[in-house]
């Protein structure tokens, strides 16, 4: 690869937009681009750095897969429309649940989504809009994990070798490529993002599928996702790097209002790191440890057990797929 990382220190945010803005307007020159939002810092920056450049050219697309968070949609159409950027919700849940039917390799997993993603989803969009150009937010951190063998990163293409041209019609373009996250986050702030958007803790491409062990079903993630909203809930406040709630494959022995029930078991994680590569857990304190047991246990219907992972990333790694 011939680029380089630009380290914060070496970051000059004002040039870098306009370098990055002057590259996709020659870039695209008079055609059309299209990309996908999905409300992390990584991709609200591409969306705003691509909107500066070709305006009207540029369509975005976020793309409900099933898999977001709860209330996702409707927080990030709404954060966008009053920077006057128009998002498209496209709705491919059914695409991207069939595609996940029966899998529960954590790379097979992976690869589908992101064979459903590029393929399916944007190869339908592309071919409507007459776009040529797809623009995404890989950042350095990405391209390192995957190049290094860790995860396969679901937006890492060209640097496996994948040609996206021939493969799925269109050429992707990566306009944060050689930052990492504090550079990213610098940029955001200097195009207009909101303070939360830019703060907003790290969340993964293949979103709860990452956190679901086992088969991923529109039921499944429904427990995760119910869980993930208490976690965020109780430790946004915590300072820490991530926090993330992960659904077993494994069921265990519980009892509630007196009977047995063979139920579900959520495990919390909750990370501090610098840069994701390395990280260790959050010391929290008991009682907001009981609290999210607690919570867990009485909001989501059919979970018997929570615990805390206490590993450190390595040997772990901080989404659980
Ligand atoms: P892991 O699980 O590899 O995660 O320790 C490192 C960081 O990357 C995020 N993550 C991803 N981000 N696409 C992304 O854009 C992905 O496929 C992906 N997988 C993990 C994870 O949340 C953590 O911050």
């Amino acid at each position: 690869m011939d680029v380089k990382e630009i380290t914060p220190d070496k970051l000059n945010v004002k040039e870098f937009i306009a370098g990055q803005v002057e590259s996709l307007k020659k870039t695209v020159g008079n055609g059309l681009a299209v990309n996908a939002l999905s409300g992390g810092v990584d991709s609200s920056v591409v969306t705003m750095l691509g909107h500066q450049a070709l305006g009207d050219r540029l369509r975005t697309y976020f793309i409900c897969n099933g898999i977001m968070r709860e209330g996702e949609p409707e927080y990030v159409g709404a954060v966008f429309e009053k920077l006057g950027v128009r998002v498209e919700m496209v709705h491919a849940e059914d695409v991207f649940f069939a595609a996940l039917r029966g899998l529960t390799d954590p790379e097979e997993k992976r690869e589908a989504i992101t064979q459903t993603f590029y393929k399916n989803v944007f190869g339908r969009l592309v071919r409507e809009s007459g776009a040529k150009y797809l623009l995404q937010g890989t950042n350095w951190t990405d391209v390192e994990e995957t190049v290094a063998g860790v995860k396969r990163q679901h937006n890492i293409l060209e640097q496996l070798g994948i040609d996206t041209e021939r493969e799925f019609g269109y050429k992707v373009l990566e306009p944060v490529l050689q930052l990492r996250k504090t550079g990213i986050r610098m940029v955001g702030k200097a195009v207009g993002l909101p303070e939360e958007i830019c703060n907003r803790p790290p969340f993964p491409g293949p979103a709860l599928a990452a956190r679901v062990i086992g088969e991923v079903t529109p039921e499944r993630v429904a427990v995760v996702r119910k869980a993930t909203a208490i976690v965020e809930a109780e430790l946004r406040k915590s300072g820490a790097f991530q926090y993330l709630a992960v659904l077993h494959n494994d069921k265990v022995t519980g009892m509630r209002n007196g009977r047995r029930e063979f139920g579900m078991q959520i495990e919390v994680r909750c990370w501090e790191s610098k840069d994701a590569i390395t990280a260790t857990v959050t010391r929290l304190g008991f009682d907001k440890l009981e609290k999210l047991g607690e919570r867990i246990t009485s909001e989501v219907e059919g979970v018997v057990s929570v615990v805390y992972n206490v590993t450190a990333k390595p040997p772990s790694t901080i989404e659980a797929v």
